[in-house]
């Protein structure tokens, strides 16, 4: 049996939260990466995300878990946790258990997102996420929030950015995006491209240009018309389903109305997208040897770029 896709899981930042999600204090369960995991934030705001089940007997620390300042009770017998995973008290013991550590994921609070990294032999993060300008500035707007579980993986998701035919198909985008470039750096892709627009007083040229930063995190900024900056970030939740967030702003108009009828209006179209996109991507599978045009895009280059991300042995095998 061949699965649709061969790879395993990416390593990167993903976010895992917003920083709303959860007040100092609070403590929940979270499924990510294939993994059981528990996010809590101490009683100084920071956030911590570890694996769920205690190295004592098993509990799910995000199940009854409580936070003790800057510490994490287990349920089940009372020890503690420290925000590193040690164990910090056994409340029956004169000692702790050194060897009784919780896997922690290293664990940044940015750009109005709570984002975590995660490699499969724990690695220590290899690149940072760019604090984003426009976000919380006065003369832009909050972000206006969607989310999406999809049954695919970040990179077929991704692939999409690189390939302008199916906007006609998929999206029935009469003009499509001219790419001016595609160029990858280290975890880094950027790709350029020009948009038409068709107004009642003639056709306006604006801009699409998108920035991957690592495979969980994209910032892609719409200019011309108006200016707007969306926010997708994707995060595996296992083998073969993503939790995708997309969180656009806009720079404000004088008119409130009509920032909020803007912002509204690309969240109905990525909404739109998304449902056309939902069905293929749900469907198809991974094509190592894909029948390519000369005049798609640059799908091949992508895939190279974000074959770094995978610290696994994984086989492609052919077509
Ligand atoms: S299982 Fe967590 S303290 Fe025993
Ligand atoms: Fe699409």
């Amino acid at each position: 049996m061949t699965r649709r896709f061969p790879f395993p899981i990416p390593f990167g930042w993903f976010q895992v939260a917003y920083p709303e999600d959860l007040e100092p204090g609070e403590v929940t369960a979270l499924k990510y990466w294939a993994r059981e995991l528990v996010l809590w934030r101490d009683h100084d705001g920071a956030f911590h995300l570890q694996d769920a089940y205690c190295p004592h007997l098993g509990a799910h620390l995000g199940v009854g878990g409580k936070v003790d300042g800057a510490q994490l009770e287990c349920p089940f017998h009372g020890w503690k946790f420290d925000g590193d995973g040690a164990c910090t008290n056994i409340p029956y013991s004169q000692r702790t258990n050194k060897r009784a550590r919780v896997r922690t994921y290293p664990t940044i609070e940015r750009n109005g997102f709570v984002l975590a990294w995660y490699h499969p032999h724990e690695e220590p993060p290899q690149w940072d996420i760019p604090l984003i300008p426009e976000v919380g500035k006065p003369e832009w707007s909050d972000y206006y929030k969607s989310a999406y579980i999809i049954r695919t993986i970040p990179q077929e998701m991704s692939e999409n950015g690189v390939d302008p035919a199916h906007f006609r198909f998929v999206h029935g985008t009469d003009e499509v995006a001219q790419m001016e470039s595609y160029n990858t750096d280290g975890a880094c892709s950027e790709m350029l491209s020009k948009q038409a627009y068709v107004t009642p007083r003639g056709v306006t040229w604006g801009r699409i240009d998108v920035w991957n930063h690592g495979p969980g995190f994209s910032r892609i900024w719409f200019s011309g018309i108006v200016d707007a900056l969306n926010i997708a970030t994707t995060t595996p939740i296992d083998h073969d389903h993503t939790h995708i967030r997309f969180n656009f702003a806009v720079r404000k108009f004088d008119d409130e109305k009509m920032t909020s009828s803007v912002a509204d209006a690309f969240v109905k179209e990525i909404n739109k997208q998304v449902q056309e996109d939902t069905p293929i991507w749900e469907n198809k599978r991974f094509l190592p040897v894909p029948a390519l045009s000369d005049s798609d895009g640059p799908i091949i280059k992508f895939r190279k770029w974000y074959s770094q991300f995978y610290a696994e042995p994984y086989e492609v095998g052919v077509g």
